[in-house]
């Protein structure tokens, strides 16, 4: 019998090995028509890690999180706040799999891959969450109130084998890559995010 994703989480004690459960599991439709799995980018270490909804095209092309152009928009607002994916920044998302023709995710999906994304926050154990647009807000935080009223505010994440973790809900950057006149309330966001950062040193 297959192990279920909740097993194979829970038996990984490290990133690297979770990194191999999550290629390894069977369990995700979404896997079969993705090229890569697409498990995260960035430095480990980082006090920061920032979680998106599913790769798109060139995330599942390159097996990268957020490479495309919502990735790079992603890359220049974190650098007006000092923060570099490759020094101080971990990324991923809440699908390791491309959804075909970059379609939203079903509730059932999400459910599948939840045991690998808290595992991965339990092992990464970051100091502060960013949950980036609706999808990762509405999974992790399990609220169904939209972005729209949750971005902007911090919450307490409660993580399984590791505890209440700062978490701030914010857009997607693909969402302000469509409607760009949302960007001044992520800047508000990031500067809350570098205001809690800087509290950290
Ligand atoms: N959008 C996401 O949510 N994640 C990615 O990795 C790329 C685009």
């Amino acid at each position: 019998m297959l192990a279920s994703a909740k097993e194979m989480a829970d038996a990984s004690k490290d990133l690297a090995a979770l990194r191999a459960a999550v290629e390894s599991f069977d369990g995700c439709s979404l896997r079969r028509t993705a090229t890569h799995t697409v498990f995260a980018d960035g430095n480990p270490e980082a006090p920061l890690m920032l979680i998106g909804e599913a790769p798109g095209a060139d995330e599942d092309r390159i097996g990268l999180p957020f490479v495309g152009r919502s990735g790079q928009l992603l890359d220049r607002m974190l650098v007006a706040i000092g923060v570099r994916r490759t020094e101080n920044a971990y990324i991923t998302n809440v699908l390791f799999w491309r959804p075909p023709g970059n379609r939203k995710p079903t509730p059932e999906e999400t459910a599948i891959c939840l045991p690998f994304v808290w595992r991965h926050i339990a092992l990464k154990r970051p100091k502060i969450v960013v949950l980036c647009g609706g999808t990762a807000t509405a999974t992790l935080l399990n609220r169904s109130d939209g972005i729209t009223r949750l971005r902007g505010r911090w919450f307490d994440l409660s993580v399984p084998d590791l505890g209440p973790i700062p978490a701030l809900a914010t857009y997607h950057p693909s969402f302000l890559l469509r409607a760009p006149a949302h960007k001044s309330e992520s800047w508000r966001d990031l500067l809350s995010i570098q205001s809690r950062l800087n509290s950290l040193k």
